[in-house]
């Protein structure tokens, strides 16, 4: 089928033909509503250049387009030990990261903590407690009874900042399902330091990044072919490396044009104002039941905290108003609680590798008490595929906006998050969505031809990069190169680096 991407791998021939023909009318309208073709990828490529550009002026446009004040990519010769903290949806991870003189090495331990539901939803003081009374721990753990400097600290967190230095960040707003109050349109560092300092913690925030930049940066120490970073996870973003010359919004800064600027670009805010993107009603019901209606257009139809979401409200939707009634005359409560299925439960269903789907079929009996009968698992397993291929396909669009942007003709791309590592083929579909909209003669050469732009498994972001980010930036001041440095002094006081190099033993 044109514009579909590659069909799933053969290990079932799922054949439709004991699908009686009103399911089957169900399908159809489900492909056409979820399926974009090549035509359409396209399309919504030029628009996203255009908005990748609109970001970057003085007015700006949908999409934030933050610069982040990490200028330039690590040489491989970054030394140091940083902690790196990464605030995340489901855990709070830090690390301690030690760059040895070797070049493009590591070695980090780490420690994760579980960030508690409620926190999410609860208030400010709560949140910026608990991440330091973790980081406390940490210390008290792995340098019990030791005199410490003042550890240089990276912090990714991983929410749209806008940054006028490296080391604060204004949240612009909560994205993927967040929502504490008194954040949003404010400094998140001060309320961050203040908590540390009450506890004496020996820490000192050297960079506050997203994880796109923290993906990109890390990618880029170990693979120098790497331009982009992207994240695909329960949230869906990019950072890549701009040219100060190209971004007019920092004009008045008078940096030299040909220095580079990472570039976070929030991209999930793609299309907000509904021009290009091809919604179906199930978007529209997700972006008017979340938290932030009209924000983040882009990722609500990507990001893997939406995918289970959507498939649930086409479920419902099939049971309650279509004639065909799936699931008819059974209770189909736990369905109907919103956010009850997320991307693994797709996930699942799609690597279902049995001809009559039994896995697809327990799933469902265990987690939602549905009996499907075979044609009602049949339209499951295609609306999985319709909605991770979809996902994938519109992340490509992405990919190739930046590319065409920079006029990159090859590049690596350094992806990492939950969907990207774990969900069925999302990397296959979204390779062959880049030979689509590039018009990439198929490979000579079988499976070891490599395409021009390639979309790989990205280096640890939010600890290797966020050490190398901090590493940079400790570098930069001690040169002298501050743009972007709120105190230099502040930065240095306390840590190693202020001290002359026969003293930082
Ligand atoms: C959301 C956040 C963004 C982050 C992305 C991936 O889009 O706004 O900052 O990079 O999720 O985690």
């Amino acid at each position: 089928m044109v514009g579909l991407g590659p069909r799933r791998q053969p290990s079932r021939k799922g054949s439709m033909a004991d699908v009686p023909k009103d399911l089957l009318r169900e399908i159809r309208h489900l492909e056409e509503l979820f399926t974009i073709d090549t035509a359409k990828l396209k399309a919504i490529t030029e628009h996203f250049v255009s908005e990748l550009t609109k970001g970057l002026t003085e007015e700006g446009g949908s999409i934030p387009m933050n610069p982040t004040w990490c200028m330039g990519f690590p040489n491989g010769y970054e030394t140091g030990t940083f902690l790196a903290l990464d605030m995340g949806g489901t855990n709070l991870r830090v690390c301690e990261v030690i760059l040895p003189e070797e070049k493009g090495e590591f070695d980090i331990i780490q420690s994760k903590y579980r960030m508690p539901e409620e926190l999410k939803t609860g208030t400010a003081d709560e949140l910026w407690g608990y991440i330091a009374d973790c980081l406390q721990q940490f210390i008290e753990y792995h340098h019990e009874g030791e005199e410490l400097d003042q550890l240089p600290l990276g912090f990714t967190f991983s929410y749209p900042a806008s940054q006028d230095y490296i080391d604060h960040g204004v949240l612009q707003r909560w994205t993927k399902g967040f929502d504490i109050d008194g954040v949003e349109g404010k400094d998140v560092v001060p309320p961050f330091e203040e908590a540390l300092k009450e506890r004496g913690v020996p820490i000192r925030l050297t960079a506050l990044i997203n994880d796109t930049t923290g993906t990109l940066i890390a990618s880029a120490y170990t693979d120098t072919e790497v331009k982009i970073g992207c994240i695909f996870g329960t949230g869906c973003n990019a950072a890549y490396m701009e040219n100060c010359g190209s971004i007019p919004k920092l004009a008045h800064m008078n940096l030299p044009p040909d220095t580079l600027m990472a570039i976070n670009c929030e991209w999930g805010a793609f299309d907000n104002e509904h021009v290009i993107l091809p919604r179906t009603p199930y978007d529209v019901v997700i972006d008017k039941e979340s938290p932030r209606p009209g924000q983040q257009a882009f990722e609500k139809m990507i990001a893997g905290l939406y995918l289970g979401e959507l498939f649930r409200l086409v479920l419902v939707d099939l049971h309650d108003n279509k004639e065909i009634h799936i699931f008819e005359g059974q209770d189909i409560g736990t369905l109907r609680k919103p956010y009850s299925l997320d991307a693994s439960f797709l996930s699942a269903v799609e690597d279902d590798p049995f001809e009559n789907l039994s896995e697809t079929h327990d799933l469902l009996a265990s987690k939602l008490s549905l009996r499907a009968t075979k044609p009602e698992l049949e339209l499951c397993r295609r609306l999985a595929e319709l909605i991770g291929t979809r996902a994938a396909r519109l992340s490509a669009c992405g990919v190739a906006a930046i590319c065409k942007k920079k006029d990159y003709k090859t590049a690596h791309v350094g992806a990492d998050g939950s969907v990207f590592n774990k969900y069925p083929h999302f990397k296959a579909r979204g390779a062959q969505a880049l030979r689509e909209i590039f018009d990439w003669e198929p490979k000579k050469g079988g499976k070891s031809a490599r395409d021009p732009v390639e979309i790989v498994a990205a280096e640890d972001g939010s600890g290797v990069g966020a050490a190398l980010i901090a590493a940079l930036t400790i570098k930069r001041v001690q040169e002298g190169q501050l743009a972007g440095i709120k105190n230099a002094d502040a930065m240095l006081k306390g840590t190693k680096a202020e001290k002359k190099p026969e003293e930082q033993v």
